[in-house]
């Protein structure tokens, strides 16, 4: 199993969560979060203070997948999220030791689905 945790621009949420839905991944987070990334070495003046970061905000999305399904999901977030410019976002891919769903004690591949 791998954890995928992508960080997109929030508008291009419910896109992705349709595509997504359309290919059987139901479990997953979802966090409103802010980040930079490579840009931050902008630097502007903000109130005064000079050479503030400027955090944007993103939305970040976790989901547990079984290892072989790894290149088709970030197909779909590339194919879903880009816009080709700067601040589309990032995926990161994560080894998962194991899952349980608690209710029934499940756990591995059976736990994700
Ligand atoms: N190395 C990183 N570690 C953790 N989070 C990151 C990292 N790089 C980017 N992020 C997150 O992803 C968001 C979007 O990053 P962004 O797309 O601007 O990356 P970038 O490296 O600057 O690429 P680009 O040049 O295309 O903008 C950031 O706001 C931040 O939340
Ligand atoms: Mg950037």
């Amino acid at each position: 199993m791998k954890k995928i945790e992508t960080i997109i621009r929030p508008e291009q949420f419910p896109r992705l969560r349709k595509k997504l839905e359309e290919v059987d991944i139901n479990g997953l987070t979802v966090s409103e979060v802010a980040g930079c990334g490579q840009q931050r070495g902008k630097q502007a003046l903000f109130r005064g203070t000079a050479y503030e970061i400027k955090l944007l905000p993103k939305v970040k999305v976790e989901m547990v997948i079984e290892s072989e399904n790894v290149d088709e999901i970030i197909q779909i977030i590339e194919s879903t999220c880009s816009t080709n410019t700067v601040g589309d976002g990032k995926i990161f891919v994560l080894p998962i030791e194991n899952a349980i769903r608690i209710r029934t004690g499940e756990s591995g591949k059976e736990a994700i689905v």
